[in-house]
């Protein structure tokens, strides 16, 4: 095989394998959405962020997956209703590990613990909960103290 060749080949393999990627990554995660961190030191995340868009009524998303440059872990944020949010930060309280989101499982890709969507373990070798954030509903955002 020539080297043209060869290149060719590599780059058509290296198109299909992260063609494959972002296809498997869109159908099991969720994008991160990148929130900005106010003066006192919360982060801000607009409620419009968890509609849904469909056309006949207004869904909400379940859950949602935020970041922001200062944080070494994203934070997931479910939605039970209205006035009722868990924020959890996504770091397995085993050996800190980024946790995946699989709907209301989040799962640890390094050991397999598992936690719930209040942070609770499900499934060790984790044995303490998830940090869980105050998160407050005001008007239109919520209010998630970092501190
Ligand atoms: S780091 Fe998550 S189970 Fe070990």
């Amino acid at each position: 095989m020539k080297r043209q060749q060869f290149l060719q080949q590599c780059g058509f393999t290296c198109l299909g394998i992260l063609g494959l990627g972002a296809l498997a990554e869109s159908c099991t995660t969720s994008r991160h959405l990148q929130m900005p961190i106010n003066g006192h030191n919360q982060l801000q995340v607009p409620l419009s962020a968890f509609i849904a868009e469909k056309k006949d009524s207004t869904q909400y998303k379940r859950y949602l997956v935020v970041s922001n440059e200062r944080l070494n872990y994203p934070i997931v944020i479910y939605r039970e209703s209205a006035a009722d949010y868990t924020a959890l930060l996504l770091r397995c309280s085993h050996q800190y590990n980024e946790l995946n989101v699989a709907g209301a499982l989040l799962t640890c890709p390094a050991h397999g613990s598992e936690f719930n969507t209040k942070g609770e373990v499900v499934q060790g070798p984790a044995d303490a909960p998830l940090r869980v954030f105050p998160v407050k509903v005001e008007e239109k955002s919520l209010l998630i103290d970092l501190a």
